[in-house]
């Protein structure tokens, strides 16, 4: 693999020269330059930036020198032009593992207030771009991102392990599998008054491979419940957290999705339907609440909550689908989010619907979900549950 970098602090990129991508480099896997980019300018100072059409605070990156570097380093139609830049998209170890395929990398790293967008335009014409953000927060400028990214992609080039089978074992560990990493020990056995687990000292490998999967999970669990949950619909719209600043879309979301349910259940008190924006406020307080918007439009919802401080039981709510989006597969999309975001303690999942409501009643039959006559509804409701399969 060969890869450019280009910055105007290339001393930022000192670190390349070391630890892993040095040893690629040593092991001709990989072919490392960083690029000064004042070498590609010609004036007296060396201008790289200029004042921002239009106004506003900071500086704009300047165009040609970037063109010229661009046609220096002899970019072509396999050459993969990575902008670092907080409004990228985010960083993560699948995209890692797409970026150590390609054949040429060449990293962009803006500074000031960002790149002309022109560069960005041509770099489409003449490669493939790639605009990539570490994550939500920013920084003075994208050499940092660059030596992070680099540093994920080149110990993902084939023949760059040491030994393969630790990226091929990692490849099916529970890190990669979406699971955080579970706690790891080593000598002495007891320290500092502290014993290491027995399981992991008892030769059982089965059993220590069941605690450490039951470790990630609840690691998991317990700091990224977003990993557990599928966290899109099957389009990619991403289904989010509710915000408090959702109360009014959602009231109003609720409304439209409730009247089709009273008519539904004509007679049948329907408070989803009565709610105001305090009341909305005040659940969405007490439940998990997920929303997906879809151009900026929220468009769906649903919530879950446990039914007491000790339940084991998951309580499911307000799956509220807008009215033409309905029949699309949305519905099935929350319901399958709202059981995977359930905690680990979650035996059991419940959730009622108008005994009317013949659409709803289907789809949670068809998510396994069955009738029970024997536990109390609200009136004009019935109560269905579905006994929580365990992840193993
Ligand atoms: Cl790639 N660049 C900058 N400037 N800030 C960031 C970032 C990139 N990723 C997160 N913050």
């Amino acid at each position: 693999m060969k890869i450019d970098v280009l910055s105007i602090f290339p001393d930022y990129l000192a670190p390349l020269e070391l630890s892993l991508p040095g040893k690629a480099r040593a092991k001709g896997l990989l072919d490392l330059a960083v690029h000064d980019l004042r070498t590609f300018t010609h004036d007296r100072h060396h201008t790289t930036d200029d004042t921002p059409y239009g106004g506003g605070a900071g500086m704009v990156m300047k165009p040609e020198p970037w063109g010229e570097a661009f046609e220096a380093l002899g970019v072509t139609s396999d050459t993969t032009i990575i902008f670092t830049t907080p409004s990228g998209d985010r960083f993560d170890q699948r995209m890692a593992q797409e970026l150590a395929t390609r054949p040429r990398l060449v990293f962009a790293c803006g500074r000031y207030e960002g790149i002309d967008q022109r560069v960005i335009d041509h770099a489409r014409e003449i490669g493939t771009v790639e605009e990539i953000s570490l994550g939500d927060y920013v920084l003075n400028g994208g050499e940092v991102a660059a030596l992070a990214i680099i540093e994920a992609v080149v110990r993902l080039i084939p023949g760059f392990m040491g030994n393969p089978e630790s990226l091929v074992e990692e490849s099916h560990s529970d890190r990669t599998a979406g699971l955080l990493e579970y706690p790891v020990y080593t000598k002495p056995p007891v320290w500092d008054g502290r014993e290491v687990p027995a399981v992991l000292r008892s030769g059982d490998h089965g059993a220590i491979a069941r605690w450490r999967h039951e470790q990630a999970r609840r690691r998991t669990a317990a700091r990224r419940p977003d990993l557990l949950a599928p966290s899109a619909l099957p389009d990619g719209s991403p289904i989010v957290r509710a915000v408090p600043g959702d109360a009014g879309e959602l009231m109003t979301l609720q409304r439209a999705c409730w009247v089709q349910e009273a008519l539904a259940n004509p007679g049948v008190p329907i408070p989803a339907l009565h709610e105001t924006l305090d009341d909305v406020r005040g659940w969405m307080g007490e439940w998990d609440t997920y929303v997906v918007r879809r151009a900026g439009r929220l468009v769906a919802a649903v919530r879950g909550r446990l039914e007491g401080p000790d339940s084991d039981t998951w309580d499911i709510g307000r799956i509220m689908v807008a009215p033409d989006l309905q029949g699309e597969g949305l519905g099935r999309a929350l319901l399958e989010h709202i059981q995977a975001a359930a905690p680990a303690t979650a035996t059991s999942y419940v959730l009622f619907t108008g005994a009317g409501s013949e659409r709803n009643l289907k789809m949670y039959k068809k998510a396994g979900f069955r009738l029970r006559s024997d536990v109390e509804a609200p009136p004009g409701a019935v109560v269905l549950t579905k006994a929580r399969r365990r992840r193993s």
